[in-house]
């Protein structure tokens, strides 16, 4: 790949796993811009990085993201901003020539019941979770952005424009804010924060029996990179134009308790884990059908073990 590749948000959490893994792979010619630099919610603004860096391929890793505290508080902020980025960086692709572009989005776009694997059929099925309705319905106008300008432009201009739906991810890059986090990194912190202080019992919401799923997010920016460059037979052999998008799974989930065990080990905590069962639960199970993304032939190679002893190293040199 000879052309430039714009890698938007690499200095997010998933953006800078995708630059990461393009650099490994020998790439030099990636192209970005910091917030600061370039606001993807100023039209006018991307559309002359376009016109002026003309790059070939773009990752579409930018985004506003948050917890369900920030989502239920600034639901316009998370609607308008992921909207405008999503429909300048995909427009002003396609208007300057760019033929393959990867978005990223999430498993919220998904239906609160979705039956569990929750398939890429599953999409536009049901009620979404109320809490990031707004995130998610931007997300899945950025999936509907990219099937659409390939109907209307896939075959006079070339364009192929893809999207793939990460699990949970955690990593290098993560958040460990104490309040504000999500549940690995929150608990690498409490578990880290118990061992420091030899605290005899380390006390997790609910009952521990929920399952969910949890990706490397080095796996996250392979599956990216793995998708991104699939050939066009295959990708569209695999998926239908308006049914695109690709799950991005670990393949088989966890429930907390197995998690919180995990993260004890990792961590070094060798007191007592507590569960505080008045504590809402969430849904019972949430994990992603990745079978469409394991049949084109990729698989997960962070097993929860070695990436969370890796998350543990990262938390500790912060
Ligand atoms: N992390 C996960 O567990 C997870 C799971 C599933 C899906 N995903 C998806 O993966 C994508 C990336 O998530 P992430 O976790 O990497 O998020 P992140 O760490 O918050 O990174 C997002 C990046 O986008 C940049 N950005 C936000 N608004 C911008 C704007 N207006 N102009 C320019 N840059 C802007 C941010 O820069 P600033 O920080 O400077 O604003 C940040 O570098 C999202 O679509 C998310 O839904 C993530």
């Amino acid at each position: 790949m000879n052309q430039k590749i714009y890698v938007a948000g690499h200095r997010g959490m998933v953006g800078s796993a995708i630059v990461r893994n393009l650099k490994a792979k020998g790439f030099s010619n990636i192209v970005t811009r910091t917030h600061a630099e370039l606001d993807l919610t100023n039209q006018a603004a991307v559309k002359l990085f376009f016109e002026q860096e003309k790059p070939g391929q773009v990752y579409l890793a930018a985004a506003k993201v948050g917890g369900i505290h920030a989502n239920n508080t600034y639901p316009a902020e998370f609607i308008y901003q992921n909207l405008m980025m999503e429909a300048n960086i995909i427009h002003q692709a396609f208007a300057n020539g760019v033929r393959r572009l990867l978005f990223l989005g999430s498993s919220c776009i998904y239906p609160k019941l979705a039956p569990q694997p929750m398939s890429e059929a599953a999409l536009l099925t049901g009620t979404l979770e109320s809490t990031n309705e707004p995130y998610a319905i931007a997300k899945i106008a950025g999936i509907k952005l990219c099937e659409s300008y390939n109907r209307q432009y896939g075959q006079s201009h070339g364009i192929d424009y893809r999207s793939v739906m990460p699990t949970n991810l955690y990593g290098p890059g993560d958040n460990y804010h104490p309040e504000n986090s999500h549940v690995i990194p929150a608990l690498i912190r409490r578990f880290h924060e118990a061992k420091v202080s030899h605290a005899p019992e380390v006390v997790i919401w609910g009952t521990g029996t929920p399952r969910r799923e949890f990706l490397y997010v080095d796996d996250m920016a392979a599956a990216s990179v793995f998708v991104m460059d699939l050939d066009k037979a295959i990708y569209d052999q695999h998926t239908q134009p308006m049914q695109s998008h690709i799950n991005v799974g670990f393949g088989s989930d966890v429930t907390i308790a197995e998690l919180a065990g995990a993260i004890a080990k990792a961590t070094g905590y060798q007191g007592k884990i507590g569960f505080d069962p008045s504590k809402p639960d969430g849904a019972p199970r949430k994990w992603m059908d990745s079978s469409r993304l394991i049949q084109l032939g990729w698989k997960a190679a962070v097993g929860l073990e070695r990436g969370l002893q890796k998350a543990y190293e990262e938390f500790q040199s912060q």
